[in-house]
């Protein structure tokens, strides 16, 4: 199917991740021009490794500043933005069962960067996809986000705000037909999903402890009912097809890539 996303310009923020790089690779793929935003050192690095032109920009998506400055860098450069995919995440890093194992202390940084870091993210966009009346902006939030997942509250709760935010923002940008929808994976390898297994071990005896490949296959088997890990390229191809005109009529949408983790009516 031909995406007709050629010579556009995509936007990854988190782009240095494995889902943010994967989706990064999609749109490169595609032939459009792509600016990952992130604040890991190996940003650079893999913008240039990818297969189409591409830039990268190291930035902290808490900072609304230094989030309109790299949008700021890529509009000079190629003098558009078409489509954003939001992709940066954060876990709290520890377990969260009960959730008062956690401190409140524990939740603003994880909010900061799942939520505030989007929403810094859609103001920045906003403007300039509204004089264009035209976009497409990707949110990712997870299978937590909804079905109220105690392993790690503030991150479950975080990514249903941010789903409940990507609604408003569907609305709002849709009388200038920009579309906004989010992406929901459920087991994906990555930095990300290994700190919810290390967060776990380290409540555990030292005799119950599982290596992070027996933890993974037990809990997908458990939780999935296709039974296997969500490969990232999976994500660039719902990416990718929600920001071509084939997508012209979805908007305001959560599409779950989760193996069927989670089913609704
Ligand atoms: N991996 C999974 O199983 C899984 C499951 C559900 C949802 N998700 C969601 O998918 C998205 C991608 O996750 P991933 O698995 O690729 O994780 P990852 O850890 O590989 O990537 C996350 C990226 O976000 C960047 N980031 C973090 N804080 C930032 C900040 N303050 N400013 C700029 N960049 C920042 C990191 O540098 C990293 O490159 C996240 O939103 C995550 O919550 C992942």
């Amino acid at each position: 199917m031909d995406l007709h996303l050629k010579n556009q310009v995509a936007m990854v923020v988190g782009g240095a991740g494995t889902i943010g790089h994967a989706i990064a690779n999609s749109f490169a793929g595609e032939g459009c021009q792509v600016c990952l935003f992130d604040n890991h050192p190996s940003t650079v690095a893999l913008a240039d490794s990818l297969p189409s032109t591409a830039m990268g920009i190291r930035g902290d998506v808490t900072h609304y500043e230094a989030v309109k400055q790299g949008f700021d860098q890529c509009l000079e450069t190629w003098n558009r933005i078409d489509h954003v995919i939001y992709t940066a995440g954060v876990g709290s890093g520890k377990f969260g069962f009960p959730f008062w194992n956690l401190e409140p202390s524990d939740w603003p940084r994880v909010w900061d960067i799942n939520m505030m870091g989007a929403v810094h993210v859609a103001h920045a966009f906003a403007r300039h996809a509204i004089q264009n009346n035209s976009g497409t902006i990707t949110f990712l939030t997870s299978v937590a986000g909804q079905i109220g997942s105690q392993t790690d509250p503030p991150y479950s709760a975080a990514k249903a705000a941010l789903i409940n935010f990507m609604q408003c923002v569907a609305k709002d940008l849709a009388p200038y037909q920009v579309r906004a929808n989010a992406l929901s994976p459920g087991m994906v390898q990555s930095d990300l999903n290994r700190s919810v297994w290390q967060a776990g071990q380290e409540l555990l005896p030292e005799e119950k402890r599982q290596s992070y490949e027996d933890w993974a296959e037990a809990k997908i088997k458990h939780v999935s009912p296709l039974g296997k890990w969500q490969n990232p390229a999976s994500f660039g191809s719902m990416a990718t097809f929600l920001a071509s005109e084939h997508a012209q009529h979805i908007t305001g949408q959560v599409l779950n890539i989760d193996g069927g983790q989670v089913m609704h009516a």
